[in-house]
């Protein structure tokens, strides 16, 4: 067994830290690259490219399936990212680690197995709130039309918090999941999601949660939490794109059958009937992303190095001066204003359409993202037809927070 986590942690100097992502030293249109959309997804550091061109340069193979020294290898490689995986979220075991593409995958993976389990009835119900990304709405109404699940919106306020106590309220006979996001790609707020998991288990609910935005920021502990279920991406905790995490607990697991099927997943097979391997392998049918699971493993290995502590509290300050520094513009207004919030800023300034803020200041080598963030119904919650955002990573500077509100004013000077 591989310890991951050195207890020796590498002292965090945000000028070292840059040196590890070789992208941040490029130009966009002649200008240093200010790259600010880590909420859609996070840059990489030098270690995971080079765990995934290691991987295809010298130990490609297939796994699970040779006997020979390099399926072995690949296999053992995946496999420890997988052990990576678990004791990054502090997972009882890893078979209730399942790799999947992402964030998205795993929850269309928890919906469609759940059906397919008979776990809903007729007229049962989720529990989502209006802060969900799409990926927590479409799969259960994609279910529903199947089984006619309804889902439930947990309400929120103007500041985007949400409404515990109408929460607690919704919670019914009917009521069969809660699954609700951790962090807020479009808000930026921290949800209270162990008190929601209290709440629900009160009352015999499981939980998932939407992980992708939370994993980047803050250390994830499944079993403190008590989550039931656990979704992120790997692309968002600077590994590559096409390998994410579903956790679930195993008692669950066990009585899920398969998402889909095919190679890997199988005991025995006859045109009369199938026999299913153990958990988590039931879940993951044919070859998987098995470079992106060793990349996946480096990212956990690159992050292992530090006190995350100090990495959220390094993105708290950049939130609070990016808040300072924008709030100040005249006709900006900040949209989520939560008290436990992550580094994450969405924005709108009377009179000029974000689309238009985020292409002008891409001019300047700024990258932020503009539009509805796969969140529409926030948008609407706010009657906006969409926002611009700027989210912040460890790696970011007070300079280029700078640069962002430099931007932002010269766009405003053009449209005034
Ligand atoms: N969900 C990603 C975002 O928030 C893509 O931008």
């Amino acid at each position: 067994m591989i310890n991951t986590i050195s207890e020796i942690k590498r002292k965090f100097d945000v000028n070292e830290v840059r040196k590890d992502f070789p992208i941040l030293t490029r130009m966009v249109n002649d200008k240093p690259l200010v790259y600010l959309d880590n909420a859609a997804t996070s840059q990489k550091p030098q270690v995971v490219i080079n765990a995934l061109t290691n991987y295809y340069t010298y130990d490609n193979a297939n796994i699970h399936r040779g006997l020979y020294f390099l399926s072995e290898l690949a296999t053992e490689q995946y496999e420890d990212a997988r052990l990576k995986v678990k004791e990054f979220i502090n997972a009882l075991s890893t078979s209730e680690v399942i790799f999947v593409k992402g964030t998205t995958e795993g929850i269309n993976l928890l919906a469609s197995s759940l059906c397919r389990a008979k776990f809903f009835n007729e007229g049962d119900e989720v529990i989502v709130s209006n802060m969900e990304h799409h990926a927590n709405i479409v799969p259960w109404q994609l279910m529903g039309d199947r089984k006619k699940i309804k889902l439930s919106v947990i309400p929120i306020n103007d500041d985007g918090e949400l409404d515990l106590d109408a929460f607690e309220k919704m919670i019914n006979p009917k009521t069969k999941l809660v699954s609700v996001v951790h962090i807020s790609n479009s808000l930026g707020t921290i949800n209270p999601v162990k008190k929601i998991i209290d709440i629900a288990h009160s009352k015999n609910v499981p939980v998932l949660l939407d992980g992708a935005q939370a994993v980047p920021h803050c250390k994830v502990d499944v079993q403190d939490l008590d989550a039931d279920f656990y979704a992120f991406s790997g692309h968002k905790v600077f590994g590559p794109t096409g390998i994410g995490v579903l956790y679930g607990k195993a008692e669950y697991l066990e009585m899920m059958p398969p998402y889909q099927g095919g190679g890997d997943m199988i005991r025995t097979v006859t045109f009369e009937k199938t026999t299913f391997d153990d958990i988590p392998r039931k879940f993951e049918a044919g070859t998987p992303n098995i470079a992106g699971g060793i990349g996946l493993g480096a990212a956990i290995d690159y992050l292992n190095q530090f006190d995350r502590k100090e990495l959220a509290e390094y993105e708290n300050m950049l939130l609070d001066y990016a808040t300072k520094k924008l709030s100040e513009i005249e006709g900006l207004r900040i949209i989520g204003k939560a008290k436990e919030k992550a580094s994450v800023i969405s924005f709108v300034i009377e009179g000029i359409h974000p689309y238009d803020i985020g292409t002008l200041i891409d001019t300047d080598g700024i990258a932020i993202r503009t539009g509805h963030h796969c969140t529409q119904p926030i948008m609407q919650r706010y009657n906006l037809p969409a926002t611009s955002r700027a989210s912040f990573a460890f790696y970011n500077t007070f300079e280029e927070i700078d640069k962002l509100v430099a931007g932002v004013l010269k766009v405003k000077k053009m449209f005034s």
